[in-house]
């Protein structure tokens, strides 16, 4: 069972979610569905709006982002390079669009936005 932990310091709000669905759900449908109040506009990768810190925790790992979504976390300066692919060595917390990002029925994240 996947498990998710939407942590705002902004607007000071903290929710933990269970994910008891059997397919890979996209962060922004999740928060949809348990109320976190996730900026969002587009919903389709575009406007960079739903750009949240994902930090996986026990062993889950962070899932790659396809070129098209490293382009709008570019765009919005959120990544440095379109190319840059150290997802294995980078411990911390890393930017994804909350619209893009899917969590796997087993994963367990932390998302701050
Ligand atoms: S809502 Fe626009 S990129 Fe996710």
């Amino acid at each position: 069972m996947g498990q998710v932990q939407f942590i705002s310091p902004r607007i000071g709000g903290d929710w933990s979610i269970l994910c008891r669905s059997h397919q890979p759900i996209s962060l922004l449908k999740m928060a949809r569905i348990f109320n976190v109040p996730l900026p969002v506009h587009c919903q389709e990768g575009i406007c960079g709006t739903c750009a949240v810190q994902v930090t996986p925790q026990r062993g889950t790992r962070y899932g790659h982002p396809s070129p098209f979504e490293k382009q709008t976390l570019h765009a919005i300066g959120k990544v440095s390079c379109i190319d840059e692919d150290d997802l294995a060595q980078w411990k911390g917390p890393r930017w994804r669009l909350a619209c893009q990002c899917m969590v796997e029925t087993s994963d367990q994240f932390f998302v701050a936005f």
